[in-house]
């Protein structure tokens, strides 16, 4: 990838602190004002609590971490490839436990399922996001394809999975929007403190997955054995 006339080291610190930021938010809005979390109790919005802490938490931020990883760490060209699928199967599994989270709560408390453009773009997420994983695990790593289907491939998969990614972040604001709404509906102050805190967490959450994708198109710092294919190298 050619890249943007800027150097991705220093954007990967912004995106490292933005990571920070929109973790201990989520955590102390769920946390704190919302109960905590539970995979089983009689009480179901614990159930849904671990729902936006794994999304952000996982698909999002440890997403976005596997994403930038060839541009963040000073490491020869195969443990950012290790690092770079290893971040990005551990968000997809958070994603997933995520997901059933909000499915069992919807179950255990009687309401329906996959009813909002949230839910729908959710598992359009997942599924391109798992899609993705596994072309690339398949090509990139493990049998892996020919050295022309790999060059071929890796501009698509840069390209889909940048999009897959803002479609998740896409997606994880509106989720914030749905939640809050739900909230504000059943009496919670518009202008209080937990509305602002879940406003800023989505505003935090859209800045990370901007500066996720500018250190993506920016100048990789040169790694110790570059040359030949992995001069195109995502
Ligand atoms: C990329 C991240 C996310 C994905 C892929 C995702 C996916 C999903 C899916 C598939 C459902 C449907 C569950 C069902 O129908 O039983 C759902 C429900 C829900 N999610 Fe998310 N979610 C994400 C992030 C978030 C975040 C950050 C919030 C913030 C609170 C949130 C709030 C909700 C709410 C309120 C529901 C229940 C109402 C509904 O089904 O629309 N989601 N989510």
């Amino acid at each position: 990838m050619a890249g943007i006339a800027v150097d991705a080291m220093p954007v990967t610190w912004v995106v490292h602190f933005l990571a920070i930021a929109g973790a201990v938010m989520v955590l102390v809005w769920n946390i704190h004002f919302r109960g905590g979390f539970a995979w089983e109790s009689s009480d179901k919005s614990l159930i849904f609590n671990l729902h936006p802490v794994l999304m952000l938490i996982g698909l999002i931020i440890i997403g976005g971490e596997a994403i930038i990883s060839y541009r963040s760490l000073p490491l020869k060209k195969e443990w950012k490839k290790l690092i770079h699928l290893v971040l990005h199967a551990i968000a997809l599994i958070l994603g997933i436990i995520g997901i059933t989270a909000a499915f069992k709560y919807h179950n255990e408390s009687s309401i329906a399922n996959l009813y909002s453009i949230h839910s729908w773009m959710g598992i359009g997420v997942i599924v391109l996001y798992g899609t993705q994983w596994l072309y690339g695990f398949v090509i990139f790593f493990f049998p892996g394809g020919s050295l022309a289907l790999r060059a071929e491939s890796l501009p698509w998969h840069v390209l889909f999975g940048l999009f897959v990614y803002v479609l998740a972040v896409s997606t994880a604001t509106l989720g914030f929007l749905e939640k809050l709404t739900f909230l504000e509906a059943s009496g919670l102050a518009k202008y209080g403190s937990e509305a602002f805190l879940v406003n800023f967490t989505a505003i935090v959450t859209v800045l990370y997955g901007a500066f996720v994708i500018i250190s993506a198109l920016a100048r990789r710092p040169p790694a110790e054995d570059d040359s030949g294919y992995t001069a195109i190298e995502g």
